[in-house]
């Protein structure tokens, strides 16, 4: 045995099937296959901090792995030869009913904690609607879905987190204590420990919900050109209820704008949102009187995206003031109807954002991505191996939006990961890098908690 391993088996209390050597690992996305120095499966947060203190002695880098669901398997290292610490064992859940916050484990996925919060008194907060993300990896990056801009970001509910630093010191991070290790858990996480317990503030969710797609169907580029368009003037409004949530998904053959709107059908024909559209398309409308069975509509909505697969994902924010013009809608439809892509199969997608996220300052935590309208991502999957020319579609798409609208920031969510983004840290965290970089070098000068595009210490 080796005296990594002998370290490992020590700090798990002996007990050796909490510490694996798999040769490679598959994680979400099957273009990154990794060979780990070792995935572990601690159950306390003691077993953490030894674990952590092995990695230090052995120089090795370290992750947690939660739900997976990394674009860029961060939760493996996102490089070879990483020591992963799986946070799954961490399922501790209750509810303090006298204050509505409620201590979630680590290892949960999001799927767990919505039935676990509506159970416990119908209670839940705003995070992503694919049920499987897990809540470690989501809500220390951002964490946004259908009520965002109601309620905010998954990470703007964390009234404080039990974390194990580089040092293997277990620590509450709160407002008031550690605040700059708060400060970085709450968007960059991944470089700088293991969150192994959350203590989240919750609300109590919408029941009435209208469910709308429009449907564009057909591969007349000018219309999904004029759709895009339309539903950009349309959620630019200042008087568009935060209570309206919406996406646009563009495939090669269709555009489809959904979402849900949340409220009674006669306050959402009140504002006549098919109206904003001039070219044809079908409508669908469901009439929802319950959260489980909206979350559940959102899970199946998700559930294609949801298998592990080859592929390269990109993303950029989109701002109120600076609105895709004509010319590079009109671009971007061009350019993926006549550029060969090399995808078994590829989508963009919308994601609408303002409301409540913006509601709190970009410094405010370290996510800072306060003035975003909406995100704009696209996505490509190969059969095998993604080929070089499907980089370059994608890589293409944002370029024409880039080359058109030069001097505009479009940097991105570090939640789509872009695994092959240049100054990721920059565009990921913009004006809060130095502060977190600061950080960096007071709590892992060694930067010990590590992946190819994680926070580092400053020099
Ligand atoms: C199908 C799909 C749908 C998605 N939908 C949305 C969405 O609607 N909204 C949205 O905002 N995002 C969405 N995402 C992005 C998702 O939120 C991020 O990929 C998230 O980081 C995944 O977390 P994870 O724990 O599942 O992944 P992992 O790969 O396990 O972890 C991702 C990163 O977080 C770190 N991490 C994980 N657990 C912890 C922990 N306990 N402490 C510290 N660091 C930790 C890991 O080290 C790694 O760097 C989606 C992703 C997929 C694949
Ligand atoms: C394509 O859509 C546009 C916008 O709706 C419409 O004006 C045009 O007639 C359509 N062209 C074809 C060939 O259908
Ligand atoms: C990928 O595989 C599917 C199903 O086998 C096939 O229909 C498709 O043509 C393949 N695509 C590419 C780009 O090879
Ligand atoms: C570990 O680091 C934290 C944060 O910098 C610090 O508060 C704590 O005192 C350190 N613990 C030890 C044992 O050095």
């Amino acid at each position: 045995m080796t005296a990594l391993a002998a370290c490992l088996l020590a700090a798990v209390g002996g007990n050796s099937s909490l510490v694996t050597y798999p040769s490679s690992v598959a994680g979400f996305n099957l273009n990154i296959p990794l060979d780990p120095a070792a995935v572990t499966y601690p159950t306390t947060a003691d077993q953490v901090s030894s674990i952590v203190k092995c990695a230090v002695q052995h120089d090795k880098k370290v992750q947690a792995h939660g739900g997976g669901h990394s674009y860029g398997n961060h939760g493996y290292g996102g490089v070879d030869g990483e020591l992963v610490v799986d946070v799954q064992n961490f399922q501790q859940f209750s509810v303090d009913s006298s204050t509505g916050i409620a201590t979630v484990g680590a290892g949960y996925h999001l799927g767990d904690v919505t039935t676990l919060l509506y159970d416990a008194g119908e209670l839940a907060f705003a995070h992503g609607s694919c049920p499987s993300v897990g809540v470690g990896g989501h809500a220390t990056v951002g964490g946004v879905g259908p009520t965002s801009r109601l309620y905010g970001t998954a990470l703007d509910h964390i009234e404080s987190v039990q974390i194990v630093l580089a040092n293997g010191s277990i620590i509450t991070a709160s407002e008031s204590s550690h605040p700059d290790v708060f400060f970085a858990v709450q968007g960059a996480g991944a470089g700088f420990g293991i969150v192994t317990e959350f203590k989240f503030r919750t609300e109590t969710p919408p029941t009435l919900g209208v469910q709308y797609q429009y449907t564009f169907a057909g591969t007349n580029i000018t219309a999904h050109a004029t759709a895009l368009k339309e539903w950009q003037a349309f959620v630019a409004q200042d008087d568009i209820p935060r209570e309206l949530s919406s996406m646009v998904i563009m495939l090669p053959t269709a555009v489809s704008i959904s979402g849900t709107y949340f409220g009674s059908e006669a306050d959402f024909d009140a504002l006549d949102f098919p109206g904003a559209f001039t070219a044809p398309f079908t409508e669908t409308i469901t009439i929802y009187t319950d959260w489980l069975s909206m979350v559940d509509h959102w899970a199946d909505q998700a559930a294609t995206l949801e298998t592990p697969s080859y592929f390269y994902a990109k993303a950029l924010d989109v701002h109120a003031d600076n609105l895709l013009t004509d010319d590079v809608i009109d671009s971007i439809f061009e350019y993926t109807s006549t550029t060969e892509s090399g995808a078994n199969s590829w989508y963009m997608s919308i994601q609408l954002a303002a409301g409540a996220i913006n509601d709190i300052a970009s410094d405010a935590t370290a996510f800072p991505h306060r003035d975003v309208l909406y995100w704009f991502t696209s996505f490509a999957s190969a059969n095998g191996t993604v080929p070089e020319s499907t980089f370059e579609f994608l890589d293409g798409i944002n370029e024409v939006v880039e080359t058109g609208m030069p001097g505009v920031d479009f940097s991105a969510y570090a939640g789509y990961v872009d695994y092959q983004l240049e100054n990721a840290q920059q565009s990921y965290w913009k004006g809060n890098l130095p502060r977190l970089e600061t950080i960096k070098a007071l709590v892992d000068p060694q930067d010990v908690f590590h992946n190819p595009q994680s926070v580092r210490p400053s020099s």
